[in-house]
């Protein structure tokens, strides 16, 4: 279906003699249009062949724990849809049992969780078990205490993600890279592509916060300064855009705070100073001092008061309560942190909130983007655990050097992933 069809038929139309000519002319067309469009979508389509796609399927079973006991049917584009259907199947003893199917989003590579069939249906299909109708009502069950330690995981957060166990943590604190708007942060080719790694990062943040967990972002808008004199400097509204993806990847929308620093700290952007000179209306530009601290929720249909009445530990609720002087509205007035190591670091008393609103004593609360650490070291303060993946060595050597700073009593035992222990190392260097 190419253009020159188009442009000859609609020719054609121009001068059909009779109105049902021209109806069938424009319905065709309108049909080639489609067809354009849907072959356009089709070369973006980042999972492209049957064995692609069976490879993104394959990993989510190895996820699951599932991949030996399954095989794969013919995997086949849904180009309505933009998905790959994968039939999992079972083979035994010469018969062939469909067990269900992965759907796959062409476009992203992610493995779409409410159109795939669920790991409990897949299991007990496996074990030739009945499920759904036949549901007996079953207790009430507690929400999962971790058995993570102490974790710092030096790489890209997308892999050491992947390689986290599902529900294994219980907040997730953090602020991402900023798309391009320094040098210094990975540079990505585009915008679009920004927001693919940020999406997969949020998916798998999905799979390992447990059940009805929170995610708290601190994330504000993006400059891009001009090029030249006759260009425009452009803001891109991120904040935004990291909501639509919070909720394609299953989290709801609980609240958005404003992180609101002293005025001062705004006039570095260099916003508002042509229009504090000139005055013309038009150019009117704030100077931005705030920045927002979204949540979300990792959908599920228990109640708040779950968490806390079934909490396995009634001890821990207790201690966990928040004291007197926590902050009473959105709008949290906080000193902006600076450090030489990091140039985007947020402050710890921001860190500290988050995680006393957003978590109990003990929990796990993981950072993906950890620069220097300060999730860590504010969960510590506050006697929770951390998860902390960062992948620029400096800002690990930052993590490493001031580590057993964070602790009043000495250090626990900490899960170092992709590098040594780097206090084994001190000893054997002695
Ligand atoms: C805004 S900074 C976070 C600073 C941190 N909140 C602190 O107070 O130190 C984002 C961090 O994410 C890291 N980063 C970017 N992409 C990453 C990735 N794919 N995996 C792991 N870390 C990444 C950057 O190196 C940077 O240190």
């Amino acid at each position: 279906m190419n253009r020159k069809e188009i442009v000859v038929i609609s020719k054609y139309l121009r001068t059909a003699p009779t109105s049902k000519v021209k109806n069938f002319l424009s319905l065709l067309i309108e049909k080639k249009l489609m067809m354009t469009r849907k072959s356009n979508k089709k070369d973006k389509y980042k999972v492209k062949t049957v064995t692609e796609a069976k490879t993104v399927a394959k990993n989510y079973l190895k996820s699951l724990d599932l991949e030996k006991v399954t095989e794969f049917g013919l995997p086949e584009v849904d180009d309505r849809y933009h998905i790959w259907r994968v039939p999992v199947l079972r083979k035994d003893k010469g018969t062939t049992e469909k067990l269900g199917e992965i759907v796959v989003d062409a476009e992203t590579t992610l493995v779409s969780e409410k159109k795939t069939t669920s790991k409990e249906v897949l299991e007990s299909r496996l074990l030739g078990r009945q499920t759904g109708k036949k549901k007996r009502r079953t207790k009430v069950e507690p929400p999962k205490i971790s058995s993570l330690r102490n974790t710092v995981g030096f790489g890209d957060s997308e892999e050491l993600l992947s390689e986290t166990p599902n529900e294994s943590v219980d907040l997730v604190f953090t602020s991402p890279p900023y798309f391009n708007a320094r040098p210094e942060y990975a540079e990505y080719l585009s915008y679009e592509e920004y927001l693919l790694k940020m999406r997969k990062i949020i998916h798998q943040a999905h799979r390992v916060l447990n059940e009805g967990r929170f995610f708290v972002l601190n994330v504000s808008p993006v400059l891009i300064r001009r090029a030249s004199r006759s260009e425009a400097s452009k803001r891109i509204a991120v904040p935004f855009d990291f909501h639509q993806l919070f909720i394609q990847e299953g989290f709801e929308f609980i609240d958005d705070i404003h992180w609101v620093k002293p005025e001062g700290a705004g006039w570095a952007t260099g916003r508002g100073r042509r229009f504090s000179a000139d005055r013309n209306p038009l150019q009117y530009k704030p100077v931005p001092v705030t920045e927002y601290v979204l949540v979300y929720r990792k959908k599920t249909d228990k109640l708040i008061d779950w968490h806390i009445r079934k909490h396995p530990d009634q001890k821990i609720i207790e201690e966990s309560k928040v004291e007197d002087g926590y902050e009473v509205t959105n709008l949290w007035k906080i000193h902006p942190a600076y450090s030489k190591k990091h140039p985007a670091i947020f402050p710890l008393e921001l860190a500290e909130k988050v995680i006393k609103y957003y978590s109990f004593k003990n929990d796990v609360v993981l950072d993906p983007f950890a620069g220097i650490g300060t999730t860590g070291k504010a969960a510590v303060k506050n006697d929770r655990r951390f998860v902390l993946f960062e992948r620029e060595e400096d800002y690990m050597k930052e993590i490493k050097k001031n580590i057993k700073s964070w602790f009043k009593a000495e250090m626990p035992k900490i899960n170092w992933l992709n590098m040594a222990n780097p206090f084994n190392e001190e000893t054997a260097a002695k």
